[in-house]
């Protein structure tokens, strides 16, 4: 397996085998977290879009390991503020790093930053189009609670078309010859691209709108928050913001196993009172980024 100097832009870069070598490999850093495997690396951590979790767990898991970072954190801390290009600014980075993490607003930015770059780029986001670093801890964190990748029932629920998260992991999954129940208001349907992805894959998806039918069908119910940075028109964010609230009593009919994951930040789709529930899993998901994480890095700069 040698992903060593591969960008990572879309989920779809990597194969099965590549993914699952991924996931073993975060294995092990969660059992040993501190390797100093990264003494004489410098990251870049270039977000142009705020992110709470994403950066932190970049930053997190370089640290970690011994290595240092490099970044900014929001665009008006940098030359883009002047009007430098993406690709400038891309040139100039690679100067000073061995491997650059990215979030940007722009649809398609991250693949167009890897043409560029002489260092390889890990995708943090891009428009509503890839996230594949959260697909990737999605996969470690199904993985890890059903104890197998093979076959799972996910019931997907919100924002199926703008959320970048469902289209990675819709991606993923089909690998791995999952059931998919996508429970959204019409407006916010998953896209047909990706339900032709399914297609192609010879798998199932079925479509809902009320989220309670859909519950008891969950080894792996995966909310979302409404993006309403994306919305092009504020009032339609209006209408369909408060679609869908998981409540803990509407999670008496699911099955054992199940378990409710959320890529975050939550907005007011998941009340606080199912965070208790053994069946809340979102905080220990986020957790489960750095290990994912750190297996990437370590990957890409042919450490492991
Ligand atoms: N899940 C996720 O991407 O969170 P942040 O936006 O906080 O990075």
């Amino acid at each position: 397996m040698n992903l060593r100097n591969r960008s990572l832009i879309s989920i779809t870069d990597y194969s099965k085998e590549e993914i699952l070598h991924i996931l073993d490999l975060a294995e092990g850093f969660e059992k040993d977290q501190r390797q100093q495997i990264l003494n004489k690396y410098v990251i870049a951590s270039l977000f142009f879009e705020p992110s709470t979790r994403t950066r932190l767990s970049f930053e997190s898991a370089v640290q970690y390991l011994g290595g240092s970072i490099v970044g900014f954190a929001s665009a008006d801390t940098s030359s883009v503020k002047k009007g430098e290009t993406l690709k400038d600014t891309i040139l100039t980075v690679s100067n000073y790093s061995d491997l650059i993490v990215m979030r940007n607003p722009l649809d398609g930015s991250a693949r167009y930053a890897s043409e560029v770059s002489p260092v390889p780029i890990i995708n943090a986001g891009d428009g509503a189009n890839q996230h594949p670093t959260q697909c990737l801890l999605d996969l470690y964190s199904i993985r890890k609670t059903q104890g197998t990748l093979e076959n799972i029932d996910i019931v997907m629920v919100g924002d199926l078309k703008y959320g970048r998260t469902v289209h990675s992991l819709v991606q993923a999954l089909s690998l791995f010859g999952a059931s998919f129940h996508f429970v959204s208001p019409e407006s916010l349907k998953m896209p047909s691209s990706v339900k032709t992805w399914i297609k192609n894959a010879k798998l199932e998806y079925y479509q809902y709108t009320d989220l309670s039918e859909a519950i008891p069908k969950a080894d792996i119910l995966y909310m979302t928050r409404v993006q309403g940075e994306r919305f092009p028109d504020p009032l339609e964010y209006e209408k369909v913001k408060n679609a869908y609230i998981l409540e803990n009593s509407m999670l008496d009919n699911a099955r054992e196993n199940m378990k409710v994951l959320h890529p975050l930040p939550r907005v007011n789709e998941i009340k606080e009172d199912v965070d208790d529930n053994p069946k809340a899993y979102y905080f220990r998901q986020a957790k489960n980024g750095v290990y994912v994480r750190q297996a990437l890095i370590a990957a890409i700069l042919g450490l492991k």
